[in-house]
C-alpha cells in the first residue's frame, strides 16, 4: 500500500453502495437507468424507506402524549435530530425540522424581518437558488428592507468578490449565500463570505442544499448563524432541516401558534411535522455513516464525506474532459481543479435542453434535468433564459460507466449522423 492509500479511510465500495438502492435496478429498454438527476433529488436506500414505513406502521401518533406510540414517536424525532446534529456539526437543540428548505427560509426571513427597520439591508447572490433570494426580497415589500445582489462572473462561475465588498454597508443585517450552486456546481468560499458578513456586523444565512450530499458540513467552522438543507438531496425523504445558532433561536420570535412549545428548536416548527419524513431523514444520515467504519457517527461521516468528495472529483474530471472535447457542447461553471461539486451544466448547439434530456432518457436510459432549476439568476446572467441548461449531477451511486455513457450519448446528440 502506498502512503496516500494508507491515509485514505475505507468506505463501502460503489457496488456495495449501489446494492442498497432498489431504484438503481430499473431498466429502460436494454439499459440500466443512469440517474444524473441527483441535484433535483437523490434516490433512496432501502434502509431509509424502511425507516419511513416503520414509523408509519408502528409508531404513528402525534407528539408529546403519555401513551406508548406517542412516546415512541418522540424518541424517533429525538434520534433524527441527534443524527442531523451530527450531520451538521451542531447541537440537537439547534436543529429545526420543517417541510422543505424553502418554507424554512421564508419562516426565518419573516421572523428576522420583524426585528429590522425600513432601510436595513440584506445581501443575496446571483449564484443562489431563488429559495435563498425570494424570501429576503419579500421583505422589500413587507418591511422596506433593501436587497443588494452580488453578481456572478459568467466566465468563472464564481461570485464577483469586489462587488460583494461593495454590496455591504453599516445597514447590512444579513448575508444570504449558497454553499454550492445547484446549477453550476461552484463551491463558494464561505470563509470569505463569513469574513465579509462579520466585517459588516451582519448575520450569515447559508443554503447548504446542494453542498450537503457532496461535502462535510460543520456549522461551527463555517461560522454561520443559520444553515438550511434538504434530506431528499442526500438520500432521504422530502423534508427540510434548518440549523440555527442557539442564542438566535431563543431570542428571535418566529410566527407561531400561542399554545405551541416556546423553547427552541420546537418554537420554530410550525404545525404537525412530517413524522415519517423525519424518521427517514435520520435514517439517511445513518445510512451515510454506515458507509464508513470508524467507531463514532461523526467520525464515520468525516471519513465518508472525505471519500465521496474524492470520488465525485474523479467523476466530474472525467465527465468534464469528455464533454469539453465534443464540438458544439458548451460547459458552464468552474472546471475541475476549482472548488466544485460533481454537478455539470451544459448546452448543446441547436438542441434545446428539454429536447436533449428527452432523447438522453429515451435512447440512452440517462435521466438528466433541464431548465433553470430555480437558480434563475444564474441562467439570466448566462443569457440562457427561457430554455436554461442541461444538468448532469453525480451522486454516491454514480459509476464510471454511466459517465462514459453520458459522454458518448452527448457526442451523438451534438453530431447526429
Ligand atoms: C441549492 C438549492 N437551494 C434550495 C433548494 C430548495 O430546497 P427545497 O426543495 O427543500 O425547498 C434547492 C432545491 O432544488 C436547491 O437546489
Amino acid at each position: 500500500m502506498s502512503d496516500s492509500s494508507e491515509r485514505t479511510p475505507t468506505i463501502a465500495t460503489i457496488d456495495e453502495i449501489r446494492d442498497s438502492f432498489p431504484a438503481l435496478r430499473r431498466n429502460q429498454g436494454s439499459r440500466t437507468v443512469g440517474y444524473f438527476d441527483a441535484p433535483g433529488g437523490t434516490q433512496v436506500p432501502a434502509a431509509v424507506a424502511e425507516a419511513v414505513a416503520q414509523q408509519m406502521l408502528h409508531h404513528n401518533a402525534n407528539a408529546h402524549w403519555a401513551f406508548e406510540t406517542s412516546r415512541e414517536l418522540d424518541e424517533v424525532i429525538a434520534a433524527s435530530r441527534s443524527a442531523l446534529a451530527d450531520f451538521l456539526g451542531g447541537d440537537e437543540d439547534e436543529v429545526v425540522l420543517g417541510p422543505n428548505m424553502t418554507t424554512l427560509t421564508f419562516h426565518v426571513a419573516r421572523a428576522l424581518g420583524r426585528t429590522w427597520e425600513a432601510g436595513d439591508e440584506v445581501v443575496v447572490t446571483e449564484l443562489d437558488h431563488q429559495a435563498n433570494v425570494s424570501p429576503w426580497r419579500d421583505l422589500e415589500v413587507e418591511r422596506g428592507v433593501v436587497v443588494r445582489t452580488v453578481p456572478l462572473v459568467a466566465e468563472t462561475g464564481d461570485l464577483d468578490w469586489a462587488d460583494f465588498e461593495k454590496a455591504l454597508s453599516s445597514r447590512t443585517r444579513l448575508v444570504a449565500a449558497t454553499a454550492a450552486s445547484n446549477a453550476l456546481g461552484t463551491i463558494v468560499d464561505l470563509e470569505r463570505v463569513r469574513r465579509l458578513a462579520s466585517s459588516a456586523g451582519a448575520l450569515l444565512f447559508v443554503d447548504a442544499v446542494h453542498f450537503a450530499p457532496h461535502e462535510r458540513i460543520d456549522v461551527s467552522s463555517i461560522g454561520c448563524d443559520f444553515l438550511a438543507c434538504s434530506p431528499y438531496k442526500f438520500y432521504g425523504p422530502h423534508v427540510g432541516v434548518l440549523w440555527g445558532r442557539e442564542a438566535l433561536l431563543r431570542e428571535v420570535l418566529p410566527p407561531k401558534l400561542a399554545p405551541a412549545p416556546d423553547a427552541p428548536p420546537e418554537r420554530w416548527e410550525t404545525g404537525t411535522l412530517n413524522h415519517e419524513g423525519i424518521a427517514g431523514a435520520g435514517a439517511a444520515v445513518d445510512y451515510l455513516a454506515s458507509l464508513g467504519t470508524e467507531s463514532c457517527r461523526k467520525e464515520r461521516l468525516d471519513a465518508v464525506f472525505a471519500q465521496l468528495s474524492r470520488r465525485g472529483e474523479a467523476l466530474i474530471t472525467r465527465m468534464w474532459a469528455g464533454l469539453a472535447a465534443i464540438p458544439g457542447v458548451t460547459l458552464y461553471g468552474p472546471p475541475p481543479g476549482h472548488p466544485r461539486t460533481p454537478t455539470l451544466a451544459l448546452t448543446i448547439d441547436g438542441l434545446a435542453p428539454a429536447l436533449a434530456a428527452a432523447q438522453l432518457s429515451a435512447d440512452w436510459g440517462l435521466f438528466l434535468s433541464h431548465g433553470n432549476f430555480y437558480a434563475s439568476l444564474v441562467t439570466e446572467r448566462l443569457g440562457l433564459e427561457p430554455q436554461g441548461l442541461l444538468r448532469a449531477g453525480c451522486a454516491c451511486y454514480t459509476t464510471d460507466e454511466e459517465v462514459g455513457r453520458l459522454v458518448a450519448a452527448v457526442g451523438q446528440l451534438a453530431a447526429p449522423g
